[in-house]
C-alpha cells in the first residue's frame, strides 16, 4: 500500500529476551493454594520466566534491542529515538537513558512511556508519529517489564498471571508505508480495576508542612472486570483500526494480542471471525509479560518463520488505565 499522508513507516527488526529462570504452575502451587489444572484451564498459562535478584530491566531491554537492531541491519549510532514502554523501570526518573548508554546509541533521544499492558501499542503509535512527520528515520521501541517485583506473591488471583521479559522492534522511514491504521483509547473511570498504586505516609517536616512519603504497593486487580472489559473493548478497537486501514478481518494474516489470557485471545478472535490458526499465542510459556508480551510473541513468530515479510498483523494491547489500542501493520521493509 502506498503511503496515505506524510512519510511511510516500516517495522524492520525484532528482538526479545527473557530470564532463564522459570516457575511452572506446579512450583507456584507451593507458594499459593492453586493447581496446574486450575491455572491452565482459566488462563492457558503453564509457566513464566522470572528475573533473579541481580537482573535489571535494562539488562533484558538492552539484549532484546541488540537483536532487533541486528535484524534491521542498523547500528546503534543510527537510532534517532528510543522509547521504552514499561511500568516497572529500574529508576522512576526513567530507564531509557541507561539503555541508550548501554547500546552506545549516542545520537538518540530516549524516554520512558507508561501505559501498562497497552504500553507497546501506545509506543508503536508514538514512534510512528515521529517518522510520519519526517522528524526521525530510525526508532527503537522496547516493551519490557519485571512485574515479579510488584506482584503480591500471596494473592493467588494475580500472582499466577504475570511473568518477566523484554521485546523490541525497529521502526524506520520507508518509501512503502507498512503502518496502515491505529486506534488508541483510555477510560479512567475504570482505573481502580487494575493498579500498582503509590501509598503515602504523612510526614511532618516542620509545623504545618506535611509531605507524603511512601512506596508503591503490590498489584491489585478485579479479574472479572478486566476480563469483561477486554473481550468487549479489544474487538471494537481492532475493528476501528481496520476501518482506518481500510481492510477487513479476512485480510489479517496474524492476530497479535497482548498475551494476558488464552480465553481472552480466543474470545476476541471469535468475535472478529479470525480462525485460531491465525492467532499468535505463546503465553503458555511466559504468562502475561505486560508491555513485553506483544514484541516477545512477534519476535518468536518471526524467528520461527511464521510471520513473513508483507504479512498483515493486527496487534492490540489492553490493561491498566484502563487503556487499550490496536495497530494494523505489515511486517518487514
Ligand atoms: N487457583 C485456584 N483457585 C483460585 C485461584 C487460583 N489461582 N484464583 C482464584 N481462585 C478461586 C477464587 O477464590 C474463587 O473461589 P470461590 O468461588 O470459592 O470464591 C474461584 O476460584 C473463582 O474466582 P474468580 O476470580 O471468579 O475466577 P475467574 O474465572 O474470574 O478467573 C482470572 C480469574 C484472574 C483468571 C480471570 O478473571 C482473568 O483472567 N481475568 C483477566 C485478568 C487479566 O488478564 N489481567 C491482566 C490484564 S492486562
Amino acid at each position: 500500500m502506498l503511503q496515505q499522508s506524510g512519510f511511510g513507516i516500516a517495522v524492520t527488526g525484532s528482538g526479545s529476551c527473557t530470564p532463564q529462570v522459570s516457575l511452572d504452575n506446579h512450583g507456584l502451587s507451593q507458594i499459593v493454594e492453586t493447581s496446574d489444572e486450575w491455572i491452565a484451564a482459566r488462563t492457558g498459562i503453564r509457566s513464566r520466566r522470572l528475573a533473579n535478584h541481580g537482573m535489571s530491566l535494562c539488562d533484558l531491554a538492552t539484549f532484546a534491542s541488540q537483536q532487533a537492531l541486528s535484524m534491521a541491519q542498523i547500528l546503534p549510532t543510527d537510532i534517532d529515538l528510543i522509547i521504552l514502554a514499561t511500568s516497572s523501570p529500574d529508576d522512576l526518573f526513567g530507564t531509557a537513558g541507561q539503555i541508550q548508554y548501554r547500546l552506545g546509541a549516542t545520537k538518540a533521544v530516549a524516554f520512558d512511556l507508561t501505559a501498562a499492558c497497552s504500553g507497546f501499542v501506545f509506543g508503536l503509535v508514538t514512534a510512528s508519529q515521529f517518522i510520519r512527520t519526517g522528524v526521525y528515520q530510525n526508532v527503537l521501541l522496547i516493551g519490557a517489564d519485571i512485574l515479579s517485583r510488584w506482584v503480591n506473591w500471596s494473592d493467588r488471583g494475580t500472582c499466577i498471571l504475570f511473568g518477566d521479559g523484554a521485546g523490541a522492534v525497529v521502526l524506520q522511514a520507508s518509501e512503502i508505508d507498512r503502518f496502515l491504521g491505529f486506534e488508541i483509547r483510555s477510560d479512567g473511570t475504570q482505573n481502580s480495576s487494575l493498579n500498582l498504586a503509590y501509598k503515602a505516609q504523612s510526614q511532618e517536616l516542620i509545623d504545618g508542612v506535611n509531605i507524603g512519603q511512601g512506596t508503591f504497593q503490590p498489584i491489585t486487580m478485579n479479574g472479572q472486570e478486566i476480563y469483561r472489559f477486554a473481550v468487549k473493548k479489544v474487538p471494537e478497537v481492532i475493528e476501528k483500526a481496520m476501518f482506518r486501514a481500510n481492510i477487513s478481518a479476512t485480510e489479517i494474516d496474524w492476530l497479535l494480542l497482548h498475551q494476558a489470557n488464552q480465553r481472552i485471545l480466543d474470545a476476541v478472535a471469535q468475535r472478529l471471525h479470525i480462525p485460531p490458526e491465525k492467532v499468535i499465542s505463546n503465553l503458555a510459556n511466559y504468562g502475561n509479560t505486560s508491555a513485553a508480551s506483544i514484541p516477545l510473541a512477534l519476535d518468536e513468530a518471526v524467528r520461527q518463520g511464521k510471520v513473513k515479510a508483507g504479512d498483515t498483523i493486527a496487534a492490540a494491547g489492553f490493561g491498566a488505565g484502563l487503556s487499550w489500542g490496536a495497530v494494523i501493520f505489515q511486517w518487514g521493509s
